[in-house]
């Protein structure tokens, strides 16, 4: 770690969140198929994680699948599903030993059965680690998940469970996938778009965020940590004033 983010790790955010964009482009700049992107960016993903404990980061959501990604060819779909399940098989022991405990958010229903079952085995396996919490988002999306809260709340409130006049944000928070995790402090997106594509509607509600031009192949732990010292000289207010 550089001395500049060390000395500031008090600042260091507890929760980052990633939307890894831009492997199409990495790809297709080199003439290589967008699963050649996707497939480098898998390695990506590994390095990133590696270097958690390091910057004394205890949380990372990744955005690996959106609700939306099921338009994109099958081929590609495809072959995003194949490089989950490879990515859980390949990285499962190494996981597991290093104490990160990964969960999953967002609609496992429409995924595949064989996929479903290596993503809850994973869940199970590391559900006593405690040095990183991995949040990979698959199938995920800000509105579907906070419809489905919505329904379950419905729900309660029609077996008289609870009244519709409890209903806080507290208790649609603890509704969302994200339950009991920390909101993020910090939402990062590689290759230079600026948008938030519904993810963490809910919960990125004060993050800050932090828009890098690298494409997601390109990225890695040094450039990890220079966003995490950036981050660590802004100011967050809260909706309050400065003392
Ligand atoms: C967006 O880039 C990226 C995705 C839809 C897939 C993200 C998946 C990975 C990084 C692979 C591995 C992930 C895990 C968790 C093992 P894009 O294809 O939209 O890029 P483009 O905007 O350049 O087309």
């Amino acid at each position: 770690m550089r001395d500049e983010a060390r000395d500031q790790r008090g600042s260091m955010p507890a929760h980052v969140a990633i939307i890894m964009d831009g492997n199409g482009r990495w790809a297709e700049r080199r003439g290589m198929s967008r699963l050649n992107g996707h497939r480098k960016g898998a390695e990506v993903v590994r390095e990133v994680v590696r270097a958690c404990p390091e910057l004394g980061l205890r949380h990372l959501t990744l955005f690996a699948f959106s609700t939306e990604n099921w338009k994109r060819p099958a081929r590609e779909v495809l072959g995003l599903m194949a490089l989950f399940r490879r990515y859980i098989r390949a990285e499962a022991d190494e996981l597991a030993s290093k104490g990160v405990r990964v969960r999953f958010i967002g609609e496992r229903g429409r995924l595949h059965p064989s996929l479903q079952k290596l993503m809850a085995a994973l869940e199970t396996r590391t559900a006593g680690n405690d040095e990183l919490v991995l949040t990979i988002a698959l199938n995920y999306g800000g509105r579907d998940e906070l419809a489905r809260a919505a329904r379950a709340l419905a729900r309660r409130v029609a077996a008289g469970e609870i009244e519709a006049d409890a209903v806080t944000g507290d208790s649609l928070a603890a509704e969302l996938d994200t339950c009991g995790l920390p909101d993020p402090d910090l939402v990062i997106r590689t290759s230079g778009e600026m948008r938030i594509s519904n993810f963490l509607l809910w919960q990125a509600a004060y993050a800050e965020y932090a828009f890098i031009d690298a494409l997601w192949p390109d990225f890695g732990a040094p450039e990890f940590e220079r966003v995490l010292a950036e981050f660590a000289k802004r100011e967050r207010r809260f909706g309050a004033v400065t003392a």
